[in-house]
């Protein structure tokens, strides 16, 4: 008891610093804000870009068989037809409270004859599209439709990528981007969101490869949950059961974080998809999505789709690097962010703001970082203590501080080097400013 009270306080503590230091906001907040929407702050954005980066890096640079795209948000309606997203198969249960009004998705609940807000009776369970519907053109009688996940835009653009690139089998296609869902109870922070965004692999096999192909990625998935700094212990993998598969899928596994206060929940899906999308854009489009060999034989590829939110790896991710310690007898609270993920590098300041000496060398050690790392924050707001505990809480990995040594007044063998102190120990080293570069890579 008393442990699951410390990880839901955990999660709250996380959610709280995320506003105060700028990394999450709520959306719209000044309007009272709206559901299932978040905004991310200046250092949310440094992070959620790393995570993506850092994903592109892996998963489309360091490899030969990956291709990248970035589709059109909104597609023409027959797509979403033909993938099976406007039928049955894209939808949650829903009830709605007969006294209140308050809706709930029938899943969710344990019991579903009486409202868990009011104690009300509960009406029919009914099905609900997740698709946000839109029009499209002045007259608005096109109909489109929010896409509710990236794939589609990859699949429909397959004989496009095969007819410009020649890939060889096998081979994928990768997208990073916005989908959006009008899910029934947007909840728990950044983990079931209305807009989010989705970090998608389609990688096209031999039906008779699927197995070997599948095995293959959930291995190397697993490299992608170390870099982003999650401890085994804290991810597992869950078979989903055959009768809670998606409508497209034959085999899918969840990999699952254990999120504080919740315990373990999806972070990222593996599904194998068969042909059934390219099959289905076939048949509805009347354009040959086959792959031809260069023997001349032709086939319908199938399938495989690691398929990850933005939104949960980050919160995933500072859910692993929030950490409470003792430092100099005194609680410290710090983002222990892998360096590739933190969003500053580095923190250079003078060790006073009202000696311009200080200030003028520790802004010549600041220019010089930031073009060469780009992410290197400036701070002098109150003393070296204050600012240290202000770059641990949002997991700048190193300080710099310029102090009198670095000028040689007090002792000339130090001229030049500055204090570098680590973020995670606290312990500080004099480093040569010529060797920072090295030092901080
Ligand atoms: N193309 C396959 C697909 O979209 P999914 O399991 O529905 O599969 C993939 O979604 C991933 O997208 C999930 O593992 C999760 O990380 C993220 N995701 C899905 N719905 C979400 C939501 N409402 N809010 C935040 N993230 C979501």
């Amino acid at each position: 008891m008393y442990m699951k009270e410390n990880q839901e306080n955990k999660m709250d503590k996380i959610v709280s610093l995320c506003k105060r230091r700028g990394f999450v906001f709520q959306g719209s907040e000044i309007y009272g804000g709206l559901k299932g929407t978040w905004d991310l702050g200046p250092l949310g954005v440094a992070l959620n870009n790393n995570i993506k980066r850092e994903w592109w890096k892996l998963f489309v640079d360091a490899r030969e068989d990956m291709y990248g795209l970035d589709a059109a948000i909104l597609m023409n309606a027959k797509v979403w037809e033909a993938s099976g997203h406007t039928g049955a198969g894209f939808t949650d249960p829903i009830t709605e409270c007969t006294k209140c009004n308050h809706r709930f998705r029938a899943d969710h609940l344990e019991d579903v004859t009486n409202c868990p807000d009011c104690g009300g009776l509960l009406g029919a369970i009914r099905n609900f599209n997740l698709m946000f519907e839109t029009q499209v053109g002045a007259e608005g009688d096109t109909k489109s439709y929010l896409r509710p996940e990236t794939a589609q835009g990859i699949f429909v653009n397959f004989k496009n990528v095969v007819d410009s690139m020649s890939p060889k089998m096998p081979f994928g296609i990768a997208q990073i981007g916005k989908a959006f869902r009008n899910e029934i109870a947007p909840r728990e922070f950044l983990f079931r969101v209305r807009e989010f965004e989705q970090m998608e692999i389609e990688y096209f096999v031999r039906e008779s490869d699927w197995k070997a192909e599948f095995e293959k990625w959930r291995l190397e998935l697993w490299d992608w949950f170390d870099h982003l700094g999650l401890a085994r212990a804290d991810m597992r993998e869950l078979e989903v059961p055959e009768n809670d598969l998606a409508h497209y899928s034959k085999r899918t596994i969840d990999f699952e974080y254990n999120y504080p206060g919740k315990g373990f929940d999806e972070l990222a899906g593996f599904a194998y998809r068969t042909d059934h999308d390219l099959k289905s854009h076939m048949t509805a489009s009347g354009t040959s999505l086959e792959y031809i060999e260069p023997d001349g034989t032709r086939f319908v590829p199938h399938v495989l789709e690691p398929s990850f939110g933005v939104g949960r790896a980050l919160t995933a991710v500072l859910c692993a690097a929030y950490t409470e310690d003792e430092m100099n007898g005194e609680v410290r609270t710090y983002l222990k962010l892998p360096t590739h993920l933190a969003p500053y590098r580095v923190a250079v300041s003078p060790l006073l703001k009202n000696k311009p000496e200080l200030v003028a060398k520790a802004r010549e050690v600041f220019l010089t970082l930031k073009k060469e790392f780009g992410n290197v924050a400036w701070d002098d707001n109150g003393n070296v203590g204050k600012r240290y505990r202000r770059q641990d809480e949002i997991g700048t990995p190193y300080c710099i501080v310029i102090d009198f040594d670095t000028l040689g007044e007090e002792k000339p063998t130090a001229k030049d080097t500055v204090t570098v102190r680590h973020r995670d120990t606290g312990e500080q080293i004099r480093v040569n400013i010529a060797e920072l570069r090295n030092y901080l890579i």
